[in-house]
């Protein structure tokens, strides 16, 4: 179970996530490496299924390190992939934006991997009653270019609103209305239904409670709201509660939109 050959702490490979690789418990190592959750990595060591550098370990207190030992599951080499990983979640409504409980009410880090990726974190936020695509990455760098002002990455929204959306008021939204932290940037708008209660707008800001004070700002009110976009990144057909890791080419294009090279994919 010792290391073969000690590694010292500055000779260590950074983690991608602010610190370096370093020994670890091995219930841990298999989360990290997408085996499963800490809970069912125990019951895969006590079961007898866990080797490290070739013997059986059922012990929980057991540490291993990545550099340098041999995990196998079943006979099968494990390994943690470091590279920077970046998700989407399709957020449903109840749920709060953050990685921290601060009391008994649902929040996103139950709904996303984050024992095999513990750095993930959300790139900006939805509202408890908003539901949508919601990003996580561990690549803060991205998540930050992202989000800056600066960068005007567009958003899309389903807004159903209490009252029907006149023209007067579309065009104020479109124009850019007064917000009490300062005026709103020109917003793209449609109407999406014939009730003119369903409304598709685009923003390209990520202020509080955005486009809920757009649509105060217009003498309207938002019953409901999704995110149906970020960026060149759609939900499509991803399920309430569910998540899936983006592929290269939408990575990629999220760094275009990051520095300002947006488009739709
Ligand atoms: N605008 C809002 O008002 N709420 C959200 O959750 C997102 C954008």
């Amino acid at each position: 179970m010792a290391p073969k050959q000690p590694i010292a702490y500055e000779d260590r490979p950074d983690d991608g996530r602010g610190g370096k690789v370093v020994p670890m418990r091995l219930q841990k190592f298999l989360a990290r490496a997408g085996v499963a959750s800490r809970r069912a990595s125990e019951n895969l060591m006590t079961s007898g299924r866990v080797s490290v550098n070739g013997e059986v370990v059922t012990e929980l207190g057991a540490k291993v390190d990545p550099l340098v030992d041999v995990v196998e599951v079943d006979g099968r080499a494990v390994v943690i992939e470091d590279a920077p990983v970046t998700i989407m979640l399709h957020k449903p409504a109840g749920v709060i934006t953050t990685m921290k409980a601060q009391s008994d009410r649902p929040i996103v880090a139950s709904l996303v991997p984050r024992d095999r990726y513990p750095g993930l974190y959300p790139i900006g936020r939805l509202d408890a009653d908003t539901t949508g695509l919601l990003l996580f990455s561990t690549d803060g760098q991205l998540g930050n270019a992202l989000l800056h002002p600066s960068r005007h990455v567009p958003k899309t929204y389903l807004a159903r609103l209490k009252a029907p959306l006149g023209k007067e008021a579309a065009d104020a939204l479109r124009e850019g209305v007064e917000l009490d932290d300062g005026p709103a940037q020109p917003a793209e708008v449609e109407v999406a239904d014939k009730s003119g209660k369903l409304v598709r707008i685009t923003v390209r800001e990520g202020r509080y409670h955005q486009v809920k004070r757009m649509f105060e700002a217009v003498g309207n009110h938002v019953v409901s709201l999704h995110r149906e976009t970020f960026g060149p990144l759609s939900l499509g057909k991803l399920k309430p509660g569910r998540w899936r890791e983006l592929t290269a080419g939408e990575v990629a294009s999220l760094q275009n939109a990051a520095t300002g090279k947006a488009t739709r994919t």
